[in-house]
């Protein structure tokens, strides 16, 4: 998805803007640009593909004085990840970034070539700079003409525009569309569209509120609000913690990632488990006062995680609980009882067609709650309530261990719940909770079985399609397993509950399709286990995952024995996470920005 960075300051800005860029690759994009205003003269570059290329392009060009500057990986929406249709987008005296959707672009720039402007792409981007230049001829000052600009556009956005004739100063607005400002104490100014550009190079960060829009200058920091009243900065401390965004000697930080898991759910249970009951503090009584039922909204990975959810509450808690994928979720119209408490889980907290189901629920009065990986983001900020991941930057496309930490939220929540609805006894709390502690060391990678997978990743490498098969929560890790295989292999895998394959998919059985049967020992496996062998007896080539041997298999992964079916479902999961890295390791694909896909997809 699309990134942003902007500086203010007498440091090398080239530099400070392609590194910027770089701690925002992760996000996924196509194209780049760069515009930097120094002793009166624009300089900007853009480039296609990966930022090597912007960085050769950029190579002669030395910043070394006072300059402001701004950049942009693209991630493309209006028009097709060419180098016209990379940001930033130039005007007559003035360039602009933006992320997000103008969504009255097309209006405005039939109006402004009625004008006599010419367009240089296809983006809706370009708009915003040819109507603020429009403006410009017709105010007072930049800043008006900004602000008429600002007021005229419909749709999601974080703009940075600079201009010629007000040469220290870079312009902003945000709505819908995460931007935050940094500052320093060597008169610095940086923006961005989240935090990580600004680790290191920062002390102190203001997050701007939708329809928040003003100006920079060496001196000043202008902001107003969507009603035009003027409003002070509230900033706050940014971390320092930088060691989390190397890769620690792993090939790819989908695969440090992995090995993170141990740790990171250390992390969320930290301080939240007591023998026999579970401490949400950021939970209070009031949220789940007259909650008679749950639903959970999300997008890709998220939304699995949910889907095991769906699974413990009803089963523990006994409440009635349903899962939504946000973007049908937003435009079928659904009824919204005010007993029902709306969770939304994302990773990122910017998810467009997720925050929008946020937004629905709240209008209609709902309680809503967050379980999300970053603090301050979009959602967090916008829910009633808000539980953290505590999975830490995770940078790899295919998310992991943001994973991995949801789902051992969420059977923490079924146990709070349980608790809270007395359906479950204190033992039974108890011994889950004991479960739980166990979870860190189930998910710790053990060598001979990474270096198993390894060797058996050779055989899968073709076919014509993958099944993932499980029943239970078994089912939403398999569609975790099947996302994750097509997410970076580019091969064709579908996730299936075991018991549905007979009524259709299993046309497809022959040799040449892959199986991954999730075949856990403490739930339904009976049963399962049949559904497995239907497709044996068809010829699919089949793959079991479990801690039971299992003749009627060609290839068997082996997990340790374990005392809980959910302590299967986490010795499963990196599995499933392994196979798929060393699949798409041997395919020569790039693991961690895989083609096509966007960490964060803040638009629809
Ligand atoms: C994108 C990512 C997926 C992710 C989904 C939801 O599609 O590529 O990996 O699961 O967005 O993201 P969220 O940040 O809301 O969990």
């Amino acid at each position: 998805m699309c990134g942003i960075v902007g500086y203010l300051g007498n440091k090398n800005a080239k530099e400070i803007l392609l590194s910027g860029l770089k701690e925002l690759e992760y996000r996924g994009y196509d194209s780049s640009g760069i515009a930097v205003l120094q002793n009166g003269k624009f300089d900007s570059f853009k480039a296609i593909g990966k930022l090597v290329n912007l960085e050769e392009k950029t190579k002669d060009f030395v910043t070394d004085n006072f300059s402001i500057g701004i950049g942009h990986t693209r991630w493309a929406t209006h028009g097709k990840p060419t180098e016209l249709n990379a940001h930033p987008h130039i005007g007559d005296e003035s360039y602009v970034v933006h992320n997000g959707i103008i969504e009255n672009y097309a209006e405005l720039k039939q109006e402004l070539i009625t004008d006599g402007v010419t367009f240089l792409s296809q983006t809706d981007t370009e708009v915003i700079v040819h109507q603020f230049e429009k403006n410009l001829n017709i105010s007072d000052s930049a800043f008006e003409a900004f602000k008429k600009t600002i007021s005229e556009l419909k749709g999601a956005y974080a703009i940075l525009l600079v201009t010629k004739s007000t040469g220290e100063t870079i312009f902003f607005a945000k709505n819908a569309s995460p931007m935050i400002l940094g500052i320093n104490d060597e008169n610095e100014k940086y923006f961005a569209s989240s935090d990580t550009p600004l680790i290191g190079q920062c002390s102190d960060v203001n997050y701007f509120e939708d329809g928040d829009y003003g100006y920079v200058t060496p001196t000043e920091l202008v902001i107003f609000t969507k009603d035009d009243v003027k409003k002070e900065a509230i900033f706050t401390k940014l971390s320092t913690n930088k060691l989390s965004a190397q890769k620690d000697g792993f090939r790819f930080f989908m695969e440090k990632e992995i090995y993170e898991q141990s740790s990171v759910i250390a992390d969320t249970l930290l301080g939240r488990l007591s023998d026999d009951e579970i401490l949400f503090n950021e939970l209070d009584d009031s949220l789940l006062n007259g909650i008679n039922e749950i639903k959970l909204c999300a997008c890709g990975t998220s939304y699995h995680s949910a889907l095991t959810a769906s699974y413990l509450f009803e089963r523990y808690a006994k409440i009635k609980t349903s899962t939504e994928v946000a973007s049908e979720f937003r435009y079928r119209q659904p009824i919204m009882s005010k007993d029902t408490l709306f969770v939304v889980i994302s990773q990122s907290g910017e998810t467009a067609d997720t925050l929008e189901t946020l937004k629905m629920a709240k209008a209609a009065g709902l309680k809503t709650l967050v379980i999300c990986n970053v603090d301050n983001s979009s959602m967090v900020r916008l829910a009633d309530a808000c539980i953290l991941t505590r999975a830490g930057v995770e940078k790899g496309v295919a998310s992991t261990k943001a994973f991995a930490t949801q789902v051992t939220i969420f059977w923490m929540m079924a146990l709070y719940l349980a608790k809270r609805n007395t359906s479950l006894s204190s033992q039974e709390i108890a011994k889950q909770i004991k479960f739980l502690r166990e979870v860190p060391s189930i998910v710790k990678v053990d060598d001979e079985m990474h270096e198993r997978i390894k060797r058996l990743s050779k055989r899968y490498l073709h076919g014509h399609g993958f099944f993932f098969i499980g029943r239970d929560v078994f089912y939403p890790l398999a569609l975790e397993g099947a996302l994750k295989l097509k997410e970076i292999s580019y091969l064709h895998a579908e996730g299936y509950p075991s018991g549905e394959m007979k009524h259709g998919p299993i046309a497809l059985a022959d040799p040449e399709l892959f199986t991954i049967a999730l075949l856990p020992q403490h739930l339904l496996y009976e049963k399962a286990k049949s559904n497995v062998e239907e497709l044996s007896a068809r010829d699919s080539t089949i793959c079991v995952i479990s801690s039971q041997e299992f003749d009627k298999a060609d290839d068997f992964i082996p997990i340790n024995e374990c005392t809980d079916y959910m302590l299967e479902f986490f010795e499963m999961m990196i599995v499933i996470q392994v196979l798929s890295l060393e699949i798409a390791v041997r395919l020569g694909n790039d693991v961690d920005m895989p083609r096509n896909l966007a960490k964060s997809v803040t638009v629809e």
